[in-house]
C-alpha cells in the first residue's frame, strides 16, 4: 500500500501537478531505496528529454574573497580572521575571460563576496568591458545583495543572469544562519528586483545547514514554486574553519541528490548545477548529480594563484576536472557515464 502511494506521488510530480505540503514531506522522508532509485531515473530521463545527454559548462571566476557580511556558515565572512583575502582587477578578470574563451566557454560567472571596493560602478564597468570583448557570451553575476538600480545598471551593461541563493525561506531559520544585519525578506526583495530587471535568475539553498528541518526544505520548495527561477543551485552545507559553524556536521549527499531529482521533476526546464560542494564531499559527487537530473557544471576559471583563497568552506575541490584547464578530463568523466559537454550558452528555455 505505502509503496504504491509513494510511486503515485512521484508520478504526480512527474505529471506537473501541484504537490501539497504533506506530500512533499512524504517525498522527502518516506521513500524506500527502490522508490528513490525510480525517482532518480525518472529525473534523469526528464533532463535527457529536455537537454539530451549534454551538460552545460560555465566558467567560474571568483572575483573577490572580501565580504562585508557575516553569514555564520561561510568561510569568507568578514569576521573570519583565518580567511585569506584577495580581489581580482578588471584586467585579471578580462584575462580569465580570454582564457575561458580559448577553452571554449560561452558563459562566464563572476562570483564574489559583497566587497565594498568592487562597488556597483566598478562592476558595471567590468561587465561593460566583458560585453565589448565577448559580444556573444553570456555573463552571469553572483555578487550578492545590491540595490535595484545597480541590478538595472548591470543588466544594461550586458549581464544576462544573476545567481542569488535565498539560503532558506523560513525567517526563523534565516536568522539562525545570519546576523541581524541581514534579513530573509531583503533577500527575497533582491530576488524580485532581479526578476524585474530582466535577469535569468538563479536561487537555491544549502542542504543540511545547521538547524535545517524537513519543514524548512518544504518551505524552500514552495518558495521556488512561487519564484520560478531559471536556475536552482543546491549543495550540501560543509563546515568552514574560523566560522561559528566550524564544528557542525556536513549536509547529506543523499539528501542533496534526492532534492536534485525532486527539483528536476518539479522544474523540468530549470538549469540545475552539479555543485562544487557535492564534488568536495564525494569524489563521484558531480557525476552522481548529473545522473540525478543536474545539467550544468561550473569549472573554475579563476587565476590558479587565488583558487585556494576562495575558501567558502573547508577542503573545497579545486583540482582535476573542477579546473577549467582540465576540460578534457571533464569530458572523459562525462563520457564514462554516457554524457558529454554541451559548449552552447545554454540559456533558459521553456
Ligand atoms: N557550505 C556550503 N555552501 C556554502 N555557501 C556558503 N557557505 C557554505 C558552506 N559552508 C553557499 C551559500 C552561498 C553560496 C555562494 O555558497 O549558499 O550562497
Ligand atoms: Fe559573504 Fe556570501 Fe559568504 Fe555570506 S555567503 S559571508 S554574503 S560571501
Amino acid at each position: 500500500m505505502k509503496l504504491r502511494d509513494n510511486r503515485e506521488l512521484i508520478k504526480k510530480l512527474y505529471d506537473g501537478k501541484a504537490i501539497r505540503r504533506e506530500e512533499w514531506y512524504a517525498l522527502l522522508t518516506a521513500l524506500t531505496a527502490n522508490e528513490k532509485e525510480a525517482l532518480r531515473s525518472m529525473a534523469a530521463s526528464v533532463a535527457e528529454e529536455k537537454f539530451g545527454r549534454g551538460v552545460y559548462i560555465r566558467g567560474l571566476i571568483e572575483i573577490s574573497s572580501y565580504c562585508r557580511n557575516n553569514c555564520y556558515y561561510c568561510g569568507l565572512r568578514a569576521g573570519n580572521a583565518l580567511a585569506q583575502r584577495y580581489r581580482l582587477t578588471k584586467e585579471d578578470i578580462l584575462e580569465c575571460c580570454e582564457q575561458g574563451s580559448r577553452l571554449g566557454f560561452n558563459t562566464f560567472v563572476l562570483q564574489g563576496g559583497e566587497d565594498a571596493v568592487q562597488n556597483d560602478e566598478w562592476l558595471t564597468d567590468v561587465v561593460r568591458a566583458i560585453r565589448a570583448a565577448h559580444p556573444e557570451k553570456a555573463i552571469t553575476l553572483s555578487v550578492g545583495e545590491r540595490g535595484e538600480e545597480a541590478y538595472h545598471a548591470f543588466r544594461k551593461a550586458g549581464a544576462d543572469r544573476y545567481l542569488l541563493r535565498h539560503e532558506t525561506r523560513n525567517d526563523e531559520h534565516y536568522s539562525l544562519l545570519h546576523p541581524r544585519t541581514m534579513s530573509a525578506s531583503n533577500r527575497r526583495e533582491c530576488l524580485s528586483a532581479l526578476k524585474r530587471a530582466g535577469f535569468q535568475t538563479g536561487s537555491g539553498m544549502m542542504i543540511g545547514s545547521p538547524g535545517q528541518t524537513t519543514e524548512h526544505l518544504i518551505d524552500d520548495l514552495q518558495f521556488l514554486e512561487e519564484l520560478q527561477p531559471e536556475m536552482i543551485g543546491i549543495g550540501p552545507f560543509i563546515p568552514a574553519a574560523g566560522t561559528p559553524f566550524a564544528g557542525e556536521p556536513a549536509g547529506s549527499i543523499d539528501t542533496t541528490l534526492l532534492l536534485i531529482s525532486l527539483l528536476r521533476l518539479r522544474f523540468p526546464s530549470t538549469l540545475i548545477p552539479a555543485t562544487t560542494a557535492l564534488a568536495t564531499l564525494h569524489p563521484e559527487g558531480r557525476k552522481r548529480a548529473i545522473l540525478a537530473g543536474a545539467n550544468v557544471i561550473m569549472p573554475n576559471l579563476s587565476p590558479r594563484s587565488v583558487r585556494s583563497k576562495y575558501s567558502i568552506y573547508d577542503n573545497k575541490a579545486t583540482g582535476g576536472s573542477e579546473s577549467a584547464e582540465d576540460i578534457e578530463k571533464l569530458e572523459k568523466e562525462l563520457n564514462a557515464i554516457g554524457y558529454h559537454i554541451n559548449y552552447a550558452r545554454g540559456d533558459y528555455k521553456i
